[in-house]
């Protein structure tokens, strides 16, 4: 029994020195000390045939053997673990000091900026900018400018008219920013300057230079003595700072309702230099922005004195302007949060 305990133990030896893996140290340790088929146990069922002497011998050589393998066996098993651990390190190793990915930035939407340029232009000549409700009154967007209901020029501004639980006052999704003029009268009175940059919507067929939805900026300025002179001189110094060049520009008598005398201000096509194409109607020219002295009723619905106090208001067409400004030959892209179009700015 001695030589087999001896036997064993060097096998043994000899496996747990080539097991690579925590599993194959296992399997040896199953095959040496398990319950019922372990070499050591088959060993030890020899013991109940020999005499008692012998019996406390071999017990005692047997523990020996098996402490000294379980002793290697704890020592393996640690050193396979820890190569186990330092494989995974290893695949799973970065180099920290590799420069990062760039993360992608979004921008400021090409009608932001030149709204935003157009604030700063207006800041600097004295205007506030003030902002307005999408959702106007049926009042604010045609009867306090003059275009009461039934009146012919309402047709031209066909809009999205709202069910106003309220009841009062009929709720339309405004035409243009020109509500705010009676608004902003009767907030601060005169003498008065300010601009409102907003959305506006129509009710119409859509294609290369119409939406349902767009920009426009409303100007307003009421003070003494202010004339048609006053008008031009803005318009002029506006043009010159979003254009960034002379561009040819003409007056043209226009009717609006809420103006007296009205005007549309008209520049060269800047997308085909007066050539003619879809954008300006193969007209050459393109109608910008339409303006004209306050109209009496106007300055009344505001609160102000009309024999006292005159102003000029336009109404700029901020989408057109951005698409002159940056050559879009589709308005609806602006509207169309694809990122392919607004990478580009
Ligand atoms: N609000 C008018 C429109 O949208 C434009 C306008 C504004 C005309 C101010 C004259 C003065 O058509």
């Amino acid at each position: 029994m001695k030589k087999e305990l001896e036997k064993l133990l060097q096998q043994a030896k000899k496996d747990i020195e080539s097991a690579t893996t925590p599993k194959d140290l296992e399997a040896v340790e199953v095959k040496y000390f398990g319950r019922k088929e372990g070499q050591l146990n088959l060993i030890l069922k020899g013991l109940k045939d020999l005499s008692a002497e012998e019996k406390k011998e071999m017990g005692a050589k047997a523990n020996d053997v098996k402490s000294h393998l379980q002793l290697l066996i704890e020592d393996k098993g640690q050193h396979l673990r820890g190569a186990a651990i330092d494989a995974k390190l290893e695949s799973e190793w970065l180099d920290v000091t590799l420069p990062g990915k760039k993360p992608v930035f979004g921008h400021t939407h090409p009608m932001s900026v030149v709204q935003y340029e157009l604030e700063d232009i207006f800041k600097s000549l004295g205007f506030m900018v003030l902002d307005g409700p999408q959702l106007e009154s049926d009042y604010y967007n045609f009867q306090a400018l003059n275009t009461p209901e039934h009146h012919p020029s309402r047709d031209s501004q066909d809009t999205f008219y709202v069910k106003n639980k309220a009841g009062n006052d009929k709720l339309v999704l405004r035409t243009h920013t020109s509500g705010m003029q009676v608004r902003a009268m009767q907030k601060y009175g005169a003498p008065i300057k300010v601009i409102v940059p907003g959305r506006v919507f129509r009710y119409e067929a859509s294609d290369a230079s119409h939406d349902n939805t767009f920009y426009q900026m409303e100007g307003l300025m009421v003070d003494k003595n202010i004339s048609i002179a006053n008008l031009i001189a803005i318009m002029k110094v506006l043009l010159k700072g979003i254009l960034k060049r002379d561009v040819k520009v003409r007056l043209r008598p226009g009717f609006f309702p809420f103006v007296e005398p009205g005007f549309e201000l008209d520049i060269n096509c800047l997308i085909c230099g007066g050539q003619g194409c879809s954008v300006c109607k193969h007209r050459g020219w393109l109608e910008l922005w339409p303006c004209g002295m306050v109209h009496p009723e106007v300055l009344k619905a505001g609160g102000i004195d009309a024999s006292e106090y005159s102003g000029f208001a336009f109404g700029l067409g901020l989408t057109r302007l951005v698409m002159m400004r940056y050559g879009i030959e589709d308005i609806r892209l602006l509207t169309s949060g694809d990122w392919r179009f607004l990478k580009q700015f």
